[in-house]
């Protein structure tokens, strides 16, 4: 069997399960609480590393040829909170971190100043895993070839909230051209055909807001940024 079908079966398997002891509870034949469950998708821990060695292994678009490291994505695989950004820069390409340049430094301010939230506590990813060279924006079909690492990760971790910082990854997760200043500020569904999700989870839902390298040029855009982020933390405070 694939491994697609493999996920398949569990997941049918996990809500029949779930399915059988509910209606165990309902006729009293049990007395264990089930508990809204909020634990991770249950092959994060296995299938994130397995998924890292592919993408680090990756040579299906150009840019394998040019990168220094595969970007992959850091920070906790439980995490409620996901930053999506969008393509590694030189300091992240040299270290095989996503945002750990200046734009990243803002990024961490942002998280652990503003969030009062630790990095690590959430997960970081780019929808591109390699560097464009002199980080020119990403190909449509880089994005293209790219963008299932992406997707599979976000399966994995099963996040509540997506920040999508710019439009390449706003664009990308809503499957739209609108620009960042339209999306930005409010939630939407996350329009990615055929992101699996666990049956007791909900799909994730994103908060596009600026990039940090914007903030970086137009430090009053700040004040959005902040505005956007209050309103992730009030859709998580709810629980
Ligand atoms: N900009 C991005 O979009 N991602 C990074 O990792 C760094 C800068």
């Amino acid at each position: 069997m694939d491994t697609d079908n493999f996920r398949k079966e569990y997941i049918e398997l996990i809500a029949s399960v779930r399915e059988y002891m509910e209606e165990q509870l309902r006729l009293g034949f049990m007395e264990a609480e089930l508990s809204e469950p909020e634990q991770q998708s249950p092959y994060a821990d296995f299938d994130l590393p397995a998924l890292a060695t592919d993408a680090g292994n990756c040579t299906k678009c150009p840019l394998h040829e040019t990168r220094n490291s595969v970007v992959f994505g850091v920070g906790n695989t439980n995490a409620d909170l996901m930053f999506i950004g969008e393509a590694p820069g030189a300091d992240e390409d040299r270290q095989g971190e996503p945002f750990v340049g200046r734009a990243g430094q803002l990024l961490t301010q942002i998280i652990e100043s503003g969030m009062k939230r630790k990095r690590a506590d959430v997960y970081i990813a780019n929808v591109l895993k390699c560097r464009p060279p002199g980080n020119r924006d990403p190909e449509a079909d880089e994005v293209a070839t790219c963008s299932p690492y992406l997707m599979r990760q976000i399966e994995l971790i099963q996040p509540k909230v997506i920040v999508a910082l710019g439009s390449f990854a706003a664009r990308m997760l809503l499957d739209t051209k609108i620009g960042i200043t339209k999306l930005r500020g409010e939630f939407h569904e996350c329009n990615v055909a055929g992101l699996q999700v666990l049956p007791h989870k909900k799909p994730p839902v994103i908060m596009p807001t600026y990039h940090p390298a914007y903030l970086l040029r137009n430090p009053s855009a700040k004040r959005d940024v902040w505005e956007d982020i209050k309103k992730v933390l009030a859709f998580l405070a709810q629980g």
